[in-house]
């Protein structure tokens, strides 16, 4: 669902950045603006260096460089997408989101009432599943708390070294031995059968009467989305039997291969730490959780998909994959090249020996150990191109099927620098000349039906071609238009001073020295935001938060020697104008030898 400027606006105004990141750290009045500790988790400091504007609208940290606006705030710390952030703050001010947007003319009409009925009562069941959903886990939650000390459940527990801690963060729980325990609950709280039925929590016996839960005698893992709703569920067997683990079926809020297990408690952990390890299961994640290991995101079970490709390029564009050693975490592996090639990520990969997972590895060799093997985990391609060269003798026809198995890879990425890097380390492992792995990917003399890599997910798009979703999501708000890498210094002094007040922005426009920048980014971001003040001057203050979501290095915008945050108001006019000036000077300079030059 794509919303409307006008009202994402109106979801703007009604919200407010300081309400929102007060829930997680506490904000003191400093000037013009607020100053806290910083709330990102890498960055755990004892002097407050964390600073907020109100009327901007914007933040920045001085210490770790972070900064943004209500939008990317949602997104770094709670894993949002733009939607999904214009969805949760509308709920906030209690806005009511808008109905469907289509053609209305005379003639549509009729269907547009009905297009529009239809959506508001997939959004009000959407709504009471969730609410559904939630009432199950907490009963789940409620009814571990309540199971006596020497139940097999919380023996179970013990055995796999859960701590009350993490099974209080993951909200994990237990569904009891009883055939209608939740049926029975849920009745109680007024959540009809035909609810529960369709939220996949219970189903109708076959025979007579009556529902049935659909998860009994398990331990239970809520899966949440990034505004903590629960999505579905995993509950795991704590005895023998089949299967071992037992997931919610799709649902309308459950689509399991847009949603990756633990983002809602992680986020914030990948964006600090710029890197995720993307694992298998429930229980690694949470056992990596534990152990401290906490940029953590999990499959469930199936293969990495496009759309969890993308739920992690919103976080970080570093992604070590760290599968089962078993052959099936190994494919998995392979199936993930591609992918998260084509997503434009840089994937690592990292198979553990003695132990057959991430789980047992960490319990068994300690955090240490595992952190050292993933600092040093190879490229994800290296990795794959030697599990596929294990018995490679250079044998002409083991040539020709890996530049088969290869050019799938190959055809996934975008960045032709990388392109010509892979095939020189291709060229050198093989031990053929690079010009004979470049004309081979191209396809000279190749089979055109060369074998693609299988997908597990039948509805997963074939690698390397890029998604209707990836061609249109750059288009969204939260994709940089503006790069600001490699700006001279006077350059982007200039941005930050300008920015920083509406005086400061009218002396800048004074000087007329816009079609003198000479870096591309800083000059596109300096029209824009000329063309946004121009429309209305008071929009100044909304200026920067605006910026923020165009812009690949936000911080750049934010002056260092900023002292008292970035809402301000005691600094020297008279010492900024003179800055300003310098800069316009420095930038004319430069400007007028690069014209000579061309002379
Ligand atoms: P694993 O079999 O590797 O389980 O499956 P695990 O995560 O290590 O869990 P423990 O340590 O045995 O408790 C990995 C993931 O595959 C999915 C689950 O998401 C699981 O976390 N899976 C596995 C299922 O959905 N169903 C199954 O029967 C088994
Ligand atoms: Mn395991």
């Amino acid at each position: 669902m794509r919303y409307s400027p006008e009202f994402v606006d109106r979801v703007q105004e009604a919200s407010n950045l300081r309400d929102v990141i007060s829930q997680y750290s506490q904000l003191k009045q400093s000037g013009n603006g607020y100053m806290g500790r910083c709330p990102f988790p890498d960055h755990a400091e004892k002097t407050p260096s964390f600073s907020l504007s109100e009327s901007k609208q914007v933040y920045h940290c001085f210490g770790c460089k972070k900064s943004g606006n209500i939008f990317s705030f949602l997104r770094d710390y709670n894993g949002m997408s733009f939607p999904e952030a214009v969805e949760y703050l509308a709920e906030r001010a209690s806005i009511p989101l808008p109905e469907i947007q289509t053609q209305k003319n005379e003639q549509d009409n009729e269907r547009y009432v009905e297009q529009s009925e239809h959506y508001k009562s997939q959004q009000d069941t959407k709504k009471q599943m969730l609410k559904a959903n939630k009432i199950a886990a907490h009963f789940f939650s409620e009814t571990l708390k309540r199971a006596p000390s020497d139940h097999p459940i919380k023996t179970y527990i013990k055995k796999r070294n859960l701590t009350a801690e993490t099974i209080e963060e993951f909200q994990i729980g237990y569904a009891p031995v009883e055939w209608e325990g939740l049926a029975n609950h849920l009745h109680k709280q007024n959540i009809s059968s035909a609810l529960a039925e369709e939220a996949k929590l219970i189903r109708a016996r076959k025979e007579g009467n009556g529902h049935f839960d659909l998860f009994r005698d398990r331990l239970m893992f809520p899966i949440l989305s990034p505004m903590q709703e629960v999505l579905a569920f995993g509950g795991r067997i704590h005895d023998q039997g089949e299967p071992k683990y037992l997931n919610s079926p799709e649902t309308q809020v459950f689509n399991k291969g847009r949603v990756l297990y633990g983002l809602a408690h992680t986020a914030k952990y990948i964006r600090s730490d710029d890197a995720v390890i993307v694992v298998e299961g429930y229980m690694d994640l949470v056992s990596l959780f534990q152990a401290g290991l906490k940029n953590v995101a999990a499959t469930m079970g199936t293969a990495l998909t496009a759309e969890g490709a993308k739920l992690i390029k919103r976080l970080t564009t570093n992604v070590i994959v760290l599968f089962d050693s078993d052959e099936a975490g190994q494919r998995a592996a392979e199936r993930s090249l591609p992918l998260l090639l084509a997503a434009g990520l840089y994937p690592k990969g990292l198979i553990l020996k003695d132990a057959k997972d991430p789980d047992e590895y960490v319990t068994k060799f300690g955090l240490q150990s595992l952190k050292e093997k993933i600092d040093t985990s190879p490229e994800l391609f290296n990795m794959v191109l030697q599990m596929w060269m294990a018995d490679y003798k250079g044998e002409a026809s083991q040539k020709v099927k890996l530049m088969d198995q290869v050019r799938p890879v190959f055809d996934a990425i975008s960045d032709t620098r990388l392109k010509s890097l892979y095939a020189q380390e291709l060229s050198h492992r093989m031990s053929v000349p690079l010009d004979w792995v470049r004309s081979a990917l191209t396809g000279a003399g190749s089979n055109k039906d060369y074998p693609r890599m299988r997908s597990a997910d039948p509805h997963q798009k074939e690698p390397g071609v890029p998604t209707q979703e990836a061609k249109t999501a750059s288009s969204t708000p939260l994709q940089p238009l503006f790069l600001l890498s490699g700006a001279s210094q006077a350059e982007v002094m200039l941005l930050q001073f300008s920015l920083k007040s509406r005086a400061n922005f009218e002396i800048y426009l004074s000087q007329q020295i816009l079609s003198q920048i000479s870096h591309l980014g800083v000059k596109n971001l300096f029209e824009k935001a000329e063309q946004v003040y121009r429309q209305d001057v008071n929009k100044f203050d909304r200026l920067t938060s605006l910026l923020i979501d165009y812009v690949d290095r936000p911080e750049l915008l934010f002056s260092n020697s900023s002292v008292g945050g970035i809402g301000a108001v005691d600094f020297d006019v008279e010492k900024e104008n003179k800055i300003i000036a310098d800069c316009c000077r420095r930038i004319q300079q430069t400007f007028l030898k690069s014209q000579a030059k061309k002379m």
